[in-house]
């Protein structure tokens, strides 16, 4: 079993990161109170919530299965959330533990930071998205309906406890977008992971535990230093965006029906990787590099189908990244080394969009 701290002073928390630790009482540890709700959905409750109530037996444990898919991360769910903690007759010292994916993480870690002004909250992320991004970082919402993630929280957890044998059940192109982030994540500022994972893609791709293992590890650790440094986005957290700017205006552009978030990611960071090169600082092999990096995963590199750079300028200038009339985007000037910068120059945009929308 792995062990690392997010240190973020009185709020710092550890992640537990192995094999069946579903069943290793460590969540139980992480309760103060005499009170827990878990929360769900009914995906993932027949496949877990037993084995996660088991080791809950000695508190007063409810539990609460929500619907299962993105469209159901609203304010209407949430509101089942505060009945469900009401009706229960939760106290300020009640845990709910998230059993999911990002969509129930960021649900449930919302609820925890409204109900009673702030309850504890435990993340037990179910998608490699969720080990590996979501659930670390204390970053909490719901969707609005003219917006994604537009009513939210900054709200970290007491713990995250990682078992990576529910990645069994995951399906592969769940699996393959969560390898998205895993990539970012050398790409950003970690260029030695980058080459291990292009070297164990296929012991990955075949689930093997202990590399596995390992990029959930080295995942965690990069996004809690990066969180640890800047935990409210004022700066370098930016940084965890690479690709995303270029990913929502695809996930928006697909009506969040036919990719995967990850997916649009990957397409986002060969976009941003080819820009990089268009401004002269990242070399053409180098984007090379990074198109075959995600197209093993069989993850998308190129835009999808019948979208125009006009569709791309379009919605993009809605990003929350624009300042001052100016696009901020995540660059690389080399593999493992990102900027945020809204200094560019123009053309190179441009041109980056032509090449990725022409066919
Ligand atoms: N808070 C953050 O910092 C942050 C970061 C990245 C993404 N997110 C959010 O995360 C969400 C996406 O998360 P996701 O990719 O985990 O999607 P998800 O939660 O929708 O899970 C994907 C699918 O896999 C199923 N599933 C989950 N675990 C499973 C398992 N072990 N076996 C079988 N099926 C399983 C789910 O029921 C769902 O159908 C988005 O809402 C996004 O905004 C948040
Ligand atoms: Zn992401």
């Amino acid at each position: 079993m792995h062990k690392l701290d997010v240190a973020l002073g009185e709020r710092s928390y550890p992640i537990h990161i192995g094999r069946g630790l579903l069943d290793a009482g460590l969540i139980r540890e992480h309760v103060r109170g005499n009170q827990v709700m878990v929360v769900s959905n009914e995906t993932i409750a027949p496949l877990y919530l037993e084995r996660v109530t088991a080791g809950l037996d000695d508190l007063r444990c409810d539990t609460l299965i929500l619907p299962d898919g993105e469209s159901h991360k609203n304010l209407a769910t949430l509101e089942t959330i505060f009945d469900a903690l009401m009706a229960n007759r939760h106290s300020r010292t009640t845990t709910l533990v998230a059993l999911g994916g990002g969509v129930v993480g960021d649900m449930v870690g919302f609820a925890a930071a409204c109900y009673q002004r702030g309850v504890d909250f435990i993340q037990v992320p179910t998608t490699l998205l969720a080990q590996v991004d979501s659930s670390v970082g204390g970053k909490t919402a719901v969707n609005h309906p003219r917006g994604k993630n537009m009513i939210g929280a900054f709200h970290q957890p007491r713990a995250v406890i990682i078992d990576t044998a529910v990645l069994d059940t995951l399906p592969a192109r769940e699996f393959a977008a969560g390898m998205a982030e895993v990539i970012k994540y050398g790409l950003i500022r970690d260029p030695d992971f980058f080459q291990w994972l292009l070297d164990r893609q296929p012991a990955l791709a075949a689930r093997e535990q202990a590399p596995l293992a390992e990029a959930i590890l080295r995942s965690c650790r990069n996004k809690a230093e990066v969180v640890a440094a800047d935990e409210t986005e004022q700066g370098n957290r930016a940084l965890l965006n690479l690709g995303h700017t270029f990913g929502h205006a695809m996930e928006t552009f697909t009506g969040y029906r036919d990719w995967l978030h990850g997916e649009a990611v990957a397409a986002g960071m060969v976009m941003a990787a080819r820009m990089s090169s268009e401004l002269g600082w990242l070399d053409r092999a180098d984007v090379e590099r990074v198109r075959a990096s995600l197209a093993a995963w069989s993850l998308p590199v190129s835009a999808p189908a019948g979208m125009a750079t006009a569709d791309f300028n379009d919605l993009m200038a809605l990003d929350k990244k624009v300042q001052n009339g100016r696009l901020r985007l995540v660059l690389l000037n080399q593999i493992g080394d990102a900027l945020v910068t809204g200094d560019y120059d123009p053309t190179a945009l441009t041109r980056t969009l032509e090449a990725f929308c022409e066919r």
